[in-house]
């Protein structure tokens, strides 16, 4: 697949077969992503691949912050375990974070830098066959949660990464404006 066609057909998967993506390929992946382009090549990305412990942990934070903000009449138990379900729809999950604190203008180029290198991971994971869904869970916006996973003060969580094997159909792809709606040719 070029890269083009790869561009066109990936698609937002949130249903995966529960085989996990060998180390070699998430390492792969992962790998790919040092090509993003960064100015004055910082590197700002982290990637951190979320083991057993790891998951249960997040699991933990997740169903008890979901139970905490679970809204009036609704049973918090049930919340906080469909919170921490969630977090088991993938057979892998990768953290994307982004080293800040740079200078300005520094600071925000890091930032997009860093989610140009998690997008190259999903767009890697469609070209050789995996099927990859970004998230922003609410845990990972909580001290608790990124103290689950060890992520220092000094980054900030893009996403989660969710990759495996797609167990879904893929559907069409939803529609999107078209190009004349956000290009502007300038005389
Ligand atoms: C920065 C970012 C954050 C996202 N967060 C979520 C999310 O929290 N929940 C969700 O369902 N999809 C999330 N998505 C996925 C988008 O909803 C998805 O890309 C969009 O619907 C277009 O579908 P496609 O990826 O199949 O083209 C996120 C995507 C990006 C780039």
């Amino acid at each position: 697949m070029d890269a083009i066609e790869a561009i066109r057909t990936r698609r937002t998967v949130k249903a995966f077969a529960p085989e996990p993506p060998s180390r070699e390929q998430l390492a792969e992946l992962l790998e790919l992503a040092r090509w993003a382009p960064n100015h004055k090549l910082t590197c700002p990305w982290r990637f951190r691949v979320l083991g057993p412990q790891s998951l249960e942990a997040l699991k933990q934070v997740a169903a008890a912050q979901a139970a905490r903000e679970a809204p009036a009449g609704a049973d918090p138990e049930v919340v906080g375990a469909a919170a921490a379900a969630k977090l088991d729809r993938a057979p892998a999950l990768v953290v994307a974070s982004v080293v800040c604190g740079a200078e300005p203008p520094l600071d925000a180029e890091d930032e997009h830098a860093a989610a140009i290198a998690a997008y190259i991971v999903l767009l890697g994971a469609h070209a050789v066959g995996l099927a990859g869904y970004w998230r922003s869970p609410a845990v990972l916006r909580d001290a608790e949660g990124l103290a689950a996973l060890d992520v220092p003060e000094g980054e900030r969580v893009l996403g989660l990464l969710h990759l495996g094997r797609a167990a879904q159909a893929l559907g069409p792809a939803p529609s999107r404006t078209p190009a004349d709606e956000y290009v502007y040719w300038l005389d």
